[in-house]
């Protein structure tokens, strides 16, 4: 776990045979989020980690972008931690969870709704999710001024607790097809992120993005 900028934990894993890494990012601010509840190993491993940062102070929300196990897949080990505890997703894993058996409260979100609450101040923009097509959602922190992007500015390499300059232009451009297959997508995906300005990307998998 590595503090990666003020308030901002890096729990990530390494995997050599892919030369992947996934990251998860706890924003310790009043209230606390968690983007990404990662594999029900990670949830296990990053506990005792997150119940020291935050001491008596309950995790109150976790982001999931998309149904997948790394995004997804600790939601039930978090609330049996914090019972308490408010997903936050699209509609569509706001539909699924229930069917997979979650019980915790659940808020679906979409690029016309915004989340404030204390410290936060919650934007969103739709994401379809990768080879899925899925429809998925990213979260931008006005107050802070990260970007959490899932799965979108993927890159290889051992990414822990490293970070890359960028500009965010730079970043959007970039998206391709092997992101978002489909043009129309992709380029509605690309004009809603040139509306919003952060300082740093917090990605799901590869190098941060501390935008120039
Ligand atoms: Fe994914
Ligand atoms: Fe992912």
């Amino acid at each position: 776990m590595i503090e990666i900028i003020k308030n901002l934990y890096q729990f990530s894993i390494y995997i050599p045979p892919m030369d992947f890494t996934i990251h998860q990012y706890l924003l310790a601010n009043d209230p606390a989020i968690l983007f990404a509840a990662g594999t029900v190993q990670q949830v296990e491993s990053i506990l005792p980690d997150i119940r020291e940062i935050l001491g008596d102070k309950p995790l109150k929300y976790v982001f999931v972008s998309h149904m997948e196990s790394d995004e997804a897949g600790g939601v039930f080990e978090l609330l049996k931690a914090y019972p308490d505890l408010t997903v936050i997703c699209g509609n569509l894993a706001a539909r699924e969870l229930p069917g997979y058996g979650y019980t915790g409260k659940i808020k679906a979100v979409s690029a016309q709704k915004t989340l404030t609450d204390g410290a936060l101040d919650l934007q969103f923009v739709d994401y379809p999710a990768e080879v899925h097509g899925q429809n998925g959602v990213l979260c931008f922190d006005k107050k802070s001024g990260i970007f959490y992007s899932a799965d979108l500015f993927l890159r290889f390499g051992n990414a822990l607790g490293k970070t890359i300059d960028s500009a965010w232009k730079d970043e959007i451009t970039a998206i391709d097809a092997a992101r978002v297959p489909e043009a129309g997508q992709r380029k509605k995906l690309q004009d809603a992120l040139l509306k919003i300005t952060p300082e740093f990307v917090a990605v799901g998998h590869g190098f941060c993005v501390k935008c120039k």
